[in-house]
Order: structure tokens, then C-alpha cells, then sequence
């Protein structure tokens, strides 16, 4: 039996949607396959292993379960391979065969802990520490999707530096290149913080500042009047993208609150558009991936522009919401995926490109 190590919580703004996550991933491991450790990350950044109920960690109360919390980190020695566990009694060592990282957005899929893991030199799930950062910054992105000919909305990448040198210069080219709408976005972000659409140039501004106040780096983009579309994909090398998903927002746009405080946009699997659309998602999304270095899993999203009905590359989410209502879990479910398949795939691909 292999024993697996299942990472939730983390210092991230997404820090929730972990929880519920990595409660669904939890209880769908092939316990006749694996062990299953689990390590929750406080949103300060302590660390626990966890032995109590999944149904506390997907509420959030585990971190008052003390009874089932011990002070546990994951050992940068590579002879540990796996958790350093501080017992009142002392220490001890125990080794695992492959960690799960279910965690979103910064600390968690910017690379952060995939560089950690590398070190250490534990298989885990995902894309690599280079994949993952590369994912996560939209400029990186976006200039990727460019130099293999992906298509995407009009865009222009800004520093706060460049912006505190030359506001008026951003403002005049914003204008004349990318027009209005426009959206602006923090470079490294998630879950639509710092997100804003632009209707007019007096509203720039503050929709600046407000991405700025996530990251020293922003993007802004021509807005694109069309519909999600969202495609999930696995595999290490040779990757599969068997499903096309629509996500109609209840809000003006997908935002924060539309994501999980509304949370009653519409999803479509599969999406309501042509066969080739459908195809032309497969294929971009297949490229864009491997384009990225991903391994495992990565969720990338489109849009399909309503004028002309150009599929537009949008961003790609490498450890996407993972429950099983989520757009990833659902996808691969209208494919003829489990939910317990899935994870034992990604297990298994984990191994094999680590192993
Ligand atoms: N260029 C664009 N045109 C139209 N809508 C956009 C554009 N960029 C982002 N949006 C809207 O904002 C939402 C969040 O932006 P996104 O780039 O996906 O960031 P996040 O990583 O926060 O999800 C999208 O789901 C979409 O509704
Ligand atoms: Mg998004």
C-alpha cells in the first residue's frame, strides 16, 4: 500500500476553497490502494497533521479539533522524504510516496510549494514548480499564448513602476489599443480579487489601483463580449481534453461574488456551441497546456467572442476548485470519468513523472 499526503488550507485568499476540496479529494482515495495522511495549513501558515473527520476540515472547524491536531512540516530532507512530526514526546519521521497539494492560488499553485516539494524530492500531484508559476502570471501567460499563436484578447502587460513613471501614456494606449470595455487584472491573482471591467476612461484609475493593490504587475485587456468557456484537461505528455463546459455568470461578469457568494451561474456540460468551437477549445487548451510544461491537471478557460465566434484563450487554472460540483470534477464526469478515477489518476501521474 502507498501512502498518500493530502496538503489543505494554505495562505492564500482561496484558502476556503481549498478546505472543501481537499475534503472530496479525501474521501474519494482508493483506500484499498492507499494510506492517506492529511496536513492542514492555517492561514497563517502553521502547520498540522490532521486525524480527525474530512467533514471538519471541508467546514473549516479542524482547526479546532486540537484532540486530532499535532504540529507536523514537511522535512526539506530528502532522506525524511516525507513529514517531520513534533509528537509531545518528540519527533518523528514519516515518509510518504506522493503528496497531493490541494491547494488554490498564491502559496499553493504559483510554484511556491511545488519548489518545496522538488527539493525534498517528493512525487506530487500537478504541474511543476516552472509550470506553475508560469500558470499563474497572466503576462507569462498570455505572452505564451502569443508566441504559439493561441488566440486571445488584445492585452498589454504594466509594472507599478512603469505606471507610477507614466499614467497618462498607459491611459492614452489603453484607449487607442484596447478600447472599452477593457478589463484589469492583477498578473498574479485568482478567484477574480482585484478584478475590474472598464466601461469609461475615468474609471480606469481606480480599477488600476485596485490590481496593483494584488500584484506589481497587471494586465489589461480588451473586453470580450462572448461566452465561457472552460475546458479540463489530464495527463503529463500526451494530454487529454475530453470535455467543453459554459459558465453562464449571474453577474455582469464570473466576479468574486457571482464565484461563491451568489454562486447560481449557470454551467453547461457540455457547453451549447458547434462542433468545431468544441474542438477548437480541445485543441488551443491541449496546446496551451503543453505550451505551459503542465503535468497532471490544469483547467484552461476561453472565451468565445459573440460577433464572430472566435474561440479566445482566457487563463489556466493549474489545481482548479476540486469538488465534485466543481467545473473540473463535472467535465470529466460528463466524459465518463468517477470522481475516484480522477483521483487515482492523477496519483498514478504523479508516480510516473516523478517516479
Ligand atoms: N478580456 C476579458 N473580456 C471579458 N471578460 C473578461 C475578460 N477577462 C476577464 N473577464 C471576466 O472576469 C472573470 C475573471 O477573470 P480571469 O482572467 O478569469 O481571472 P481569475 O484568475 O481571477 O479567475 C472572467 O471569468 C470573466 O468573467
Ligand atoms: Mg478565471
Amino acid at each position: 500500500m502507498k501512502h498518500v499526503l493530502i496538503l489543505f488550507g494554505g495562505v492564500s485568499s482561496e484558502h476556503e476553497v481549498s478546505l472543501r476540496s481537499a475534503a472530496a479529494v479525501i474521501d474519494h482515495v482508493d483506500r484499498d490502494r492507499w494510506s492517506v495522511s492529511t496536513v492542514g495549513i492555517t492561514k497563517d501558515g502553521k502547520w498540522y497533521l490532521y486525524t480527525g473527520e474530512t467533514a471538519k476540515i471541508a467546514d473549516g472547524s479542524w482547526i479546532r479539533d486540537t484532540a486530532n491536531l499535532t504540529a507536523a512540516a514537511l522535512s526539506p530532507d530528502r532522506s525524511v522524504h516525507g513529514l517531520t512530526v513534533f509528537d509531545a514526546n518528540g519527533t518523528r519521521q514519516m515518509r510518504v510516496d506522493v503528496v497531493f497539494p490541494v491547494l488554490h492560488g498564491k502559496n499553493g499553485e504559483d510554484g511556491a510549494m511545488q519548489g518545496f516539494l522538488q527539493l525534498a524530492g517528493i512525487p506530487f500531484v500537478g504541474c511543476d514548480m516552472l509550470s506553475s508559476a508560469m500558470c499563474m502570471d497572466k503576462a507569462v501567460t498570455n505572452t505564451i499564448a502569443d508566441h504559439i499563436g493561441v488566440p486571445q484578447a488584445k492585452w498589454l502587460g504594466v509594472t507599478r513602476t512603469e505606471y507610477a513613471q507614466d499614467a497618462e501614456g498607459l491611459r492614452k494606449k489603453a484607449a487607442a489599443y484596447l478600447g472599452f470595455p477593457l478589463f484589469v487584472k492583477p498578473a498574479n491573482a485568482g478567484s477574480s480579487v482585484g478584478v475590474t471591467k472598464v466601461c469609461a476612461p475615468d474609471a480606469l484609475d481606480s480599477a488600476v489601483a485596485a490590481a496593483f493593490a494584488e500584484d506589481a504587475k497587471i494586465v489589461l485587456e480588451e473586453g470580450i463580449d462572448g461566452i465561457e468557456l472552460e475546458c479540463a484537461v489530464i495527463g503529463n505528455e500526451s494530454p487529454e481534453a475530453p470535455m467543453v463546459g459554459e459558465i453562464t455568470p449571474c453577474n455582469d461578469f464570473y466576479d468574486y461574488e457571482a464565484k461563491y457568494v451568489a454562486a447560481d451561474s449557470a454551467l453547461h456540460i457540455p457547453a451549447r456551441v458547434d462542433e468545431e468551437t468544441f474542438r477548437t477549445v480541445q485543441q488551443d487548451a491541449c496546446r496551451i497546456y503543453r505550451a505551459l510544461g503542465c503535468s497532471g491537471l490544469s483547467r484552461v478557460d476561453f472565451f468565445r467572442r459573440k460577433s464572430d465566434g472566435k474561440v479566445l484563450f482566457n487563463e489556466i487554472n493549474t489545481i482548479p476548485g476540486f469538488t465534485s460540483i466543481s467545473m473540473y470534477a463535472k467535465m470529466l464526469v460528463a466524459a465518463g470519468w468517477t470522481f475516484g478515477g480522477i483521483v487515482e489518476r492523477l496519483l498514478t501521474l504523479a508516480l510516473e513523472k516523478w517516479g
